[in-house]
């Protein structure tokens, strides 16, 4: 049965990382469930890409290149738009880049420095600059992605691990502070999921790599992007108004 609460027509979802992967599939899901997207990456082609994959099936979209560790950046892509739409309903604030399997002795100050400014000061500068949006517009729903490496820990992984353990953190704060604002914040912790960063990168874009990526999770295969994507939309949703500060873990079974 169709859930009457995940019709998103004339919210107005801000999506980062919507160029690839999870964000992508993410921001195509809520046009398609009737909302305005801010389709926000680095990577401009992805972006036009995107919106031109939105606008074609009938949806609206703006896109705007971004990079999340910048204020100024962050802050124009929330003005443009609030430009194109009048405001902001739902923000998944998604974007980020993954560590290779490294110990922590070895991993460097530059890319222990670089995950930082992305996975967690990106995360930190959309909320900053779109609570106080929402705050205007009576309330919103805001879903952060952590991930497995949020809840456990990881060998070859410290610097991922602690920014994903941050995100939650930061965002059980936050959830607690807006909550009387109407501001719900949520995390979301995916599995190993099907997208460039594991397919092309983390897993070396080999056979064996995939199959080694795969070996981790119980239930013997890679998560789809089309599945993170339904947990985002519900958490989102009206039906999940009573989720405040949740961390949900979507992931075959990996971190159990
Ligand atoms: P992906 O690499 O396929 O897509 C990430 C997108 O983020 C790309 O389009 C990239 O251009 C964009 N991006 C990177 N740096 C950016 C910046 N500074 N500003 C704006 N955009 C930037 O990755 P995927 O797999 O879709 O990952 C999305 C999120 O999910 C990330 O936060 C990742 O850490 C997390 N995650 C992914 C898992 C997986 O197995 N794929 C598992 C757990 C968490």
């Amino acid at each position: 049965m169709a859930d009457q609460n995940q019709n998103y027509a004339g919210k107005i979802a801000f999506v980062t990382g919507a160029a690839n992967g999870i964000g992508r599939t993410t921001a195509i899901a809520f046009a398609e469930a009737g909302a305005h997207v801010a389709v926000v990456d680095l990577n401009g082609d992805g972006v036009a890409e995107v919106v031109a994959a939105i606008e074609a099936a009938g949806g609206s979209a703006v896109g705007i290149t971004c990079d999340v560790s910048k204020s100024e950046d962050v802050r124009t892509a929330l003005d443009k738009t609030v430009e194109a739409f009048g405001g902001i309903d739902i923000a998944f604030n998604n974007a980020g880049i993954e560590q290779q399997q490294i110990p922590l002795a070895d991993l460097s100050e530059e890319d222990f420095d670089r995950m930082t400014a992305i996975d967690l000061r990106g995360v930190f500068l959309c909320m900053k600059y779109q609570i106080p949006l929402m705050q205007k517009r009576g309330g919103g729903a805001i879903v952060n992605t952590s991930s497995g490496a949020g809840v456990v820990g990881i060998a070859g992984q410290a610097g991922y691990v602690a920014v994903k353990h941050g995100v939650i953190g930061m965002s059980k704060s936050a959830a607690l502070e807006y909550i009387g604002d109407n501001v719900r914040v949520n995390v979301i912790c995916p599995g190993i999921i099907e997208t460039p960063m594991i397919t092309d990168r983390v897993s070396g874009g080999t056979e064996e790599g995939q199959k080694k990526m795969i070996a981790q999770e119980p239930i013997g295969r890679m998560g789809k992007p089309e599945e993170i994507a339904a947990a985002v939309l519900y958490i989102c949703s009206d039906s999940a108004a009573f989720m405040v500060g949740h961390a949900m873990v979507v992931d075959g079974g990996q971190t159990v």
